[in-house]
């Protein structure tokens, strides 16, 4: 790749933070790393999946798929490459694993939890079936591999409402995010689908800061404003969006809309600077939150992940929670697919 075509990829993108705004002199430094793993990556029979919050010069210079936790998904186990190097979060890299257990699956990340997966254990998940004896158990894919193992299903952002409608049990715990929990009853309700919910307590700690005040405050000064938002935000900020999904159906969406409609997007940098790179005619207001997970992918560290992987950056489960947490989430693709 020549620091030109970068540059033009990545100078649309900007975020008001100096981690998301490019200059020629920066990608030329890019590039050399870039062009690094893209060598290495084809010698070592790597495959480079990327979620959308990670940094745009790994989305536009090394992914080869870039994506919502369910795509991604979906690559990691179809890929034939022999190993995945999976810059995302560490529940993401176990996905993988699980889904794909013959390849070897690298997360680069320096820091690599999410607050949404770090709210609840596999022990906790037991004691909770103890006391819901009648419920099934629900758990959002931002969860640990051994939560999985004790959920009957798994969910993402994009398929929340239709898995939940699917499952053949009136009684159901939700876990673990608690707003998103709210948002889907909301949905429900709105389908006119009956479920007795029971949520737990964890939130995503990006999301949740946005304020519906301030939201309200962006719809009243921008004249036609669409506001696009993650279904882990608060509910009375889910209520007064436009359009609220997974990361990849906000794309989506945002793709379709009117050149001219002001943006409001509520949700991770990664995904505000994708979206000003290909989209880079529309008028994004406001400002987007970070990741610290995610962000601590980096091309430095895919490069070392790649040359000479640490121990601690393999994905190892134990078979008999591998196995269980493969029906959770095969029952994802039973009842979403
Ligand atoms: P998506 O599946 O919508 O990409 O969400 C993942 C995530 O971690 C959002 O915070
Ligand atoms: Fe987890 Fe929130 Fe980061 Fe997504 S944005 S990985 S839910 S902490």
């Amino acid at each position: 790749m020549q620091p030109q075509e970068l540059y033009s990829k990545l100078r649309s993108v900007r975020n008001g933070t100096v981690l998301c705004q490019y200059s020629m002199e920066n990608c030329e430094k890019l590039t050399v790393l870039i062009n690094e793993i893209n060598e290495l990556k084809k010698e070592k029979d790597a495959v480079i999946l990327a979620h959308s919050y990670v940094a745009p010069e790994i989305t536009f210079g090394v992914a080869d798929y870039s994506g919502d936790s369910y795509q991604l998904s979906k690559n990691a186990m179809e890929t034939p490459a022999q190993t995945i190097i999976f810059a995302a979060v560490e529940f993401m890299g176990e996905t993988a694993k699980i889904l794909n257990p013959g390849k070897r699956v690298l997360v680069p990340g320096a820091n690599l939890g999410c607050s949404l997966a770090e709210s609840i254990t596999g022990q906790q998940v037991k004691k909770l079936r103890e006391q819901y004896k009648e419920h099934s158990f629900a758990c959002y894919i931002n969860t640990t591999a051994e939560v999985k193992a004790q959920c009957d299903v798994c969910v993402t952002s994009s398929n929340v409402v239709k898995i939940i409608s699917k499952i053949p049990n009136d009684k159901i715990v939700f876990l673990p995010d608690k707003l998103m929990g709210e948002n889907l009853k909301t949905e429900l309700e709105k389908a006119g689908v009956k479920k007795e919910l029971v949520l737990h307590t964890g939130t995503c700690y990006v999301h949740e800061q946005y304020d519906p005040d301030l939201v309200k405050y962006f719809r009243m000064q921008n004249e036609g404003l669409r506001i696009v938002s993650h279904p882990e935000c608060h509910p009375d900020v889910a209520k007064q969006s436009d359009f609220v999904g997974s990361t990849s159906q906000m794309l989506d969406y945002v793709s379709k809309l009117p050149e001219e409609a002001p943006i409001l997007l509520l949700t991770e940098c990664g995904l505000s600077a994708r979206l000003q790179a290909e989209f880079p005619n529309r008028q994004f207001i406001g400002s987007c939150s970070l990741c610290k997970y995610m962000k601590s992918n980096s091309l430095e560290n895919i490069l070392q992940t790649l040359k000479e992987p640490l121990k601690a950056k393999e994905i190892k489960l134990d078979p008999l929670v591998l196995n269980a947490a493969k029906l959770c989430i095969e029952n994802m693709f039973k009842y979403g697919g």
